[in-house]
C-alpha cells in the first residue's frame, strides 16, 4: 500500500540518522516527535487503517522492526488503556481524531500507582512519554478517540499496573 511504503520511507531515513547521530535524553524523545509528525504525514488516509477495538480499545501495527514501533490506536468513547509503562523504550503519539486525557501516575511505597496528574489531549494535540513514565490514554468523550504512537526502540517488556482498589476486588 502506497501510505505504508510512504511511512517505510520515513523510517527507513530515520534510522540512516540515526546511525549518524545517535542521540540520547531529552534530544532523542524530541527526535522521536518530530519522526511522528512526518511519519503522520505520511499516512494522510490513516482512516483506512483504523483497527477495530476488541476490547478496551484497538491496535493495529502499522511499522515494526526492534529499533522503531508505530502503532495506530483506536480508544471508543468511555474506554482507557490499562495502567502502563513502556519498559525500556521512549514514545511519543498524536491525536489524529477525538480527544484524550493523559493520566499520569508514579508508584506508592508498595508498588501501586498514585494519580499524580492528567491531562487533556485535543485533536492533532501530542504527548511524549520518557522511560520510566506510567501513564493512561483515555477517552472520556461521546464518540472515537484515534491516535498514532510511535516508540523506540520497538516496545519490550512493557508492564501493566492495577489501582489499589482493582487488586482489592480480585482478592475479596
Ligand atoms: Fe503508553
Amino acid at each position: 500500500m502506497l501510505t505504508i511504503k510512504s511511512v517505510e520511507h520515513v523510517m527507513e531515513a530515520w534510522l540512516k540518522l540515526k546511525r549518524q547521530v545517535p542521540m540520547r535524553g531529552a534530544a532523542a524523545l524530541e527526535e522521536l516527535t518530530e519522526v511522528l509528525e512526518q511519519v503522520r504525514e505520511a499516512l494522510p488516509d490513516w482512516r483506512r487503517e483504523v483497527p477495530e477495538a476488541r476490547g478496551p480499545y484497538g491496535r493495529r501495527v502499522l511499522f515494526e522492526a526492534p529499533w522503531a514501533e508505530l502503532v495506530l490506536i483506536h480508544i471508543p468513547a468511555g474506554s482507557a488503556t490499562c495502567i502502563h509503562d513502556h519498559g525500556a523504550s521512549i514514545g511519543c503519539g498524536v491525536v489524529l481524531e477525538g480527544s484524550l486525557v493523559n493520566r499520569l501516575y508514579r508508584l506508592d511505597e508498595f508498588g501501586y500507582p498514585l494519580l499524580r496528574g492528567e491531562r487533556a489531549i485535543a485533536e492533532g494535540g501530542e504527548y511524549a512519554a520518557p522511560i520510566g513514565q506510567i501513564h493512561q490514554l483515555a477517552n472520556p468523550g461521546h464518540s472515537r478517540a484515534v491516535s498514532l504512537h510511535l516508540y523506540a526502540p520497538r516496545l519490550s517488556a512493557s508492564k501493566t499496573y492495577y489501582l489499589y482498589e482493582q487488586v482489592l476486588d480480585f482478592v475479596i
